[in-house]
């Protein structure tokens, strides 16, 4: 990328609803969203909800007062379930996973902090992700998000030709597999890791058709595509190094600021997400659901 990006225009426009009010974050996506129960939302508010998730691609839902039951309330009204791989969950909740770091622990390490989409080796890739704020520290733990359709569109003509043929390899080796040991840091959090993870390994195609808005969207994430298909690892690593640097740029991107009671939703299909590591000694705590996505497809 040159050091200096063209100006691109806004992809994130705010429009009115009747249900719900929307505040856009930044050019690139995001929004806040309040105005509304989510225990008392009625079906056409949950329509104009996924409206402005698809629009909008992160949702930060503020001021909600939400148990476990009532995330997955709120998680069932946009589809199925996900399966959660490698995080034990909670013990009467096999669909939530506790996401905590506590104020005493010893490693500044936090779970999911490398930019990335969530289990995209899966077969069937979560659509949505649901991440609701129970106990947030008073600064720090912001979480960032990315337009991987918005760096896609960015790009010259020819590259989008050739990336539009490619297919790319996506494993949870990295981060799970043999050698991922800092998933010991994780003091208060139960990570299956160190064993092979080949029966994972999946090929997606590198640029996805957005089942929902249309959009072509970059389908690849620095934390779990490993290759390129018939590409040699030589070939297919400056590629790739390429297209993570680029669709990390700020102006493909948005920071939220956590409140206690917020719930983020976000489009699983079309973006990337990394927790900021910058509140080591204070407590972070959430509970996190998915929802089960498409075979990607062009
Ligand atoms: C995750 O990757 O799901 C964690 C995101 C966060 O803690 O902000």
């Amino acid at each position: 990328m040159s050091e200096f990006m063209y100006c691109h225009p806004s992809h994130n426009h705010a429009a009115d609803y009747r249900h719900i009010r929307v505040t856009p974050s930044t050019g690139a996506l995001g929004a806040d969203v309040d105005g509304f129960d989510l225990n008392r939302l009625d079906a056409a508010g949950f329509i104009e909800l996924r409206q402005a998730l698809l629009a909008h691609k992160v949702l930060f839902i503020r001021e909600q007062n939400l148990s476990i039951a009532d995330l997955e309330r709120v998680t069932l009204q946009f589809g199925e379930f996900g399966r959660e791989p490698y995080v034990t969950t909670m013990a009467d909740h096999p669909h939530v996973v506790h996401v905590v770091k506590e104020a005493d622990e010893k490693a500044p390490f936090v779970f999911g902090g490398a930019w990335h989409s969530d289990w995209t080796f899966q077969e069937r890739p979560p659509a949505f992700t649901l991440l609701y704020g129970h106990d947030i520290p008073p600064y720090g733990g912001d979480t960032c998000y990315a337009n991987l359709a918005l760096a896609y569109e960015w790009l010259s003509p020819g590259m989008q030709a050739l990336l539009d043929n490619l297919d790319a390899l996506h494993s949870p080796e990295r981060a799970y597999g043999v050698g991922a040991n800092h998933n010991a840091l994780l003091e208060n959090m139960a990570i299956h890791y160190g064993r092979d993870t080949s029966q994972d390994l999946r090929s997606h195609p590198l640029v996805t058709r957005h089942p929902e808005t249309g959009k072509k969207v970059l389908f690849i994430n620095p934390a779990y595509t490993t290759g390129i298909q018939g590409l040699r690892t030589e070939e297919a690593k400056p590629l790739l190094d390429y297209l993570f640097n680029l669709a990390t740029a700020p102006a493909f991107t948005c920071r939220m600021r956590w409140r206690q009671g917020t719930l983020a939703i976000w489009d699983n299909r079309s973006t990337w997400h990394l927790p900021i590591a910058d509140y080591h000694g204070m407590r972070r705590e959430m509970f996190r659901t998915t929802v089960v996505g498409e075979v990607p497809s062009r």
